[in-house]
């Protein structure tokens, strides 16, 4: 399918399955390399990272443990920054290599304010790794260490991705197409 409908928006295709499974598995081989002897504990951000996480972990070659988590940001009742935290994290994070597996990284803002509550429970190592990065859109110093595909500032969805709860089933991922 080279165009969907998703809602009131027309996309095309931007990545076909095929390239998406070659990049994820380029990406699961060089994270066995750089773990190699180690147990890392991947933590998979919901919704949109469920299929990256289910493929990414099947080309593994080390011996994985998965937990899935949901950030959630809420404005605090008087301050007026937002805070992230994890919903369903029940792993012991202390001395573990941690590897946060996310769909997208946008403005960074979701990962920039979850870092910090994660370096409390102080883990050994810290990775992320992301299927898309909007590098245009991300306003954070974040350390990307594992990037599927740069991608421009456009909206995106299929592979786990969505638009407003629609669209995440398809096997590749399309773009929002020029009006
Ligand atoms: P950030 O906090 O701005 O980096 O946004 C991260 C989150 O926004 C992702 O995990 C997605 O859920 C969502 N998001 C950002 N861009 C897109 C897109 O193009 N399509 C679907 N979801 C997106």
């Amino acid at each position: 399918m080279n165009k969907i409908q998703v809602l009131d928006k027309s996309f095309e295709v931007y990545l076909d399955a095929t390239t998406i499974q070659t990049r994820v598995r380029e990406m699961a081989k060089q994270i066995s390399s750089d773990l190699k002897g180690e147990r890392p504990l991947f933590l998979s951000i919901l919704n949109g990272s469920f299929l990256f996480t289910a493929d990414l972990i099947r080309n593994l070659t080390i011996d994985p443990e998965i937990s899935f988590i949901k950030l959630a940001s809420y404005k605090g009742m008087r301050s007026t920054g937002s805070i992230t935290t994890a919903i369903g994290l029940e792993v012991d994070l202390a001395g573990r290599d941690v590897i946060l597996l996310e769909d997208i990284v946008d403005t960074g803002n979701t990962l920039y304010q979850f870092l910090p509550h994660l370096q409390q429970q102080q883990p050994r190592s810290v990775r992320i790794a992301t299927l898309l990065h909007k590098a245009e859109a991300t306003v954070h110093p974040l350390v990307l260490d594992y990037v599927g595909f740069v991608i421009p500032n456009k909206f995106v969805v299929g592979y786990g991705l969505d638009y407003d709860g629609w669209g995440r089933q398809y096997d590749a991922i399309y773009q929002l197409s020029n009006p």
